[in-house]
């Protein structure tokens, strides 16, 4: 199998080019088998699950023509076919389909979605609202099955700003008869930018980034050009890179404002930032102060990006706490961070950190995309060398991780691993 070998405490310095958000793309490709008409879409991740959607668009006959980080998707040719387990279960944002293929078929047989396993992750939500749009669910072992007569506007309230469940009734509302009005809507930058991509086409949105967003059903969407927004998440993984080994470290190609609670809490510990237009310097502090972490919703801290900041918390003087609150279980990097030497203990949804730590090279496991995410920022500030395994869940979301560290002074490297 393949692993990152990673040789810690090498200083990073230049600059990293941040790529487009996974949790973007993931939803603007299929919102563009909405359109009546071909749609394009620029600056594209190099990421395995933009693999995973054409693995899907092939499987129902969407056409496409990728070059680099351009592609024109055409779903002339689409059919509706049900998406099985071996294609939906690769990844968490197959569930996007189900809204698509409502509003295009009227009709969605499809596996649960996989992802992360971080928590239980239902789909309730998403399901509540097709059902309040006219539609019938029906479950049978792992599969959901969703038929409309016809998809009518409705009001639905959200128990919980979730992000998946906000962009899918969209999906299933923005060609229904009538107005839609989804209340206590989540407000990721990611939902605004596939709100404007939707627009473009033609549909009707208004109050997308706020938690109310409306919707009136329109009967043709035209083609559209839309862009991909910078990953605020690969990049505040980066900033905490930053702040922990970097040295005059330029992340650049993003969007500040995406990611002011971070910049907040590193400068609450001590770290200087030097803020541009659309991009962030950052270098390694000797001292910060142990800070506090509650994760919650946009524009709250990113629950994303906490497993990140937990190495960084390894290396603040004092005690921490970091206060999980959108997932169950998003601690399972402690473990290893704890066999290189952190003093981290998890109760419930809770870590407590006692720093600071001197971290050494292990053999640690990737359980998540994030806690990968957490593990090589550890095994660049440890003492010697590092082996993580299960990188799949790492390549998934940070494009080109090894090449674009390397660049920066890293030494990390793939290799393959017999265990
Ligand atoms: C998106 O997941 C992201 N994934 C996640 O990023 C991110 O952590 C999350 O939003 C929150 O920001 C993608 O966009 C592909 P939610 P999503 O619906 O849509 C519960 C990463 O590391 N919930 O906002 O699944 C759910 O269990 C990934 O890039 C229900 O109870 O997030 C969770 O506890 C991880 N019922 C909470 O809400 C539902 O129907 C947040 O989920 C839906 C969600």
């Amino acid at each position: 199998m393949q692993a990152l070998e990673i040789i810690g405490e090498n200083t990073l310095s230049g600059v990293i080019n941040i790529g487009g958000a996974k949790n973007d793309i993931v939803s603007l490709m299929p919102a563009a088998l909405l359109s009546d008409e071909a749609c394009s879409i620029h600056n594209i991740p190099q990421i395995d699950d933009v693999n995973a959607i054409l693995s899907i668009f092939t499987f129902l006959g969407v056409t496409y023509n990728r070059q680099e980080e351009q592609i024109v998707i055409n779903n002339q040719s689409m059919e509706n076919k049900p998406i099985l387990e071996n294609i939906a279960g690769k990844f968490r944002a197959s569930y996007y389909f189900m809204g698509v293929l409502l509003t295009k078929f009227k009709s969605v047989e499809i596996a649960l979605p996989g992802g992360c396993k971080i928590g239980s992750r239902p789909i309730d939500l998403h399901l509540k609202g097709f059902e309040a749009l006219g539609a019938k669910i029906k479950y049978s072992k792992g599969q959901v099955n969703i038929n409309a007569e016809e998809l009518v506007g409705a009001e639905i309230y959200l128990d919980f700003p979730s992000v998946g469940a906000t962009i899918n009734i969209m999906f299933a509302s923005v060609k229904a008869s009538g107005k839609t009005i989804i209340d206590n809507a989540a407000r990721e930058p990611e939902i605004v930018n596939v709100a404007n991509f939707l627009i473009k086409m033609g549909a009707k949105i208004s109050g997308a980034g706020t938690s109310t967003i409306i919707i009136e059903g329109v009967d043709y969407l035209r083609s559209a050009t839309h862009e991909v927004i910078p990953d605020r998440i690969e990049a505040g993984t980066y900033l905490i890179m930053g702040a922990l080994i970097g040295k005059e470290l330029t992340i650049n190609n993003i969007i500040p404002e995406h990611l002011n609670s971070l910049i907040l809490k590193l400068q609450e510990i001590g770290a200087k930032l030097v803020i541009n237009q659309d991009s962030i310097t950052i270098t390694a502090a000797d001292y910060y102060k142990a800070c506090d972490i509650y994760t919650a919703v946009y524009p709250g801290f990113p629950t994303d990006l906490q497993q990140p900041f937990l190495t960084l918390l390894t290396q603040c003087h004092g005690y921490a706490k970091i206060e999980e609150n959108i997932y169950e279980s998003r601690f399972q990097n402690a473990t290893y961070l704890n066999e290189m030497g952190a003093k981290i203990k998890v109760e419930g949804h809770s870590a407590f950190v006692e720093g600071p730590s001197k971290l050494f090279g292990a053999s640690v496991i990737a359980t998540d995309l994030r806690a990968g995410a957490c593990l090589v920022l550890a095994a660049l500030i440890a003492k010697g060398t590092t082996i993580i395994i299960d990188i799949e869940h790492i390549l998934r979301g940070y494009e080109k991780i090894v090449e674009k560290l390397s660049a920066v002074g890293a030494n990390i490297k793939i290799i393959d691993y017999q265990g």
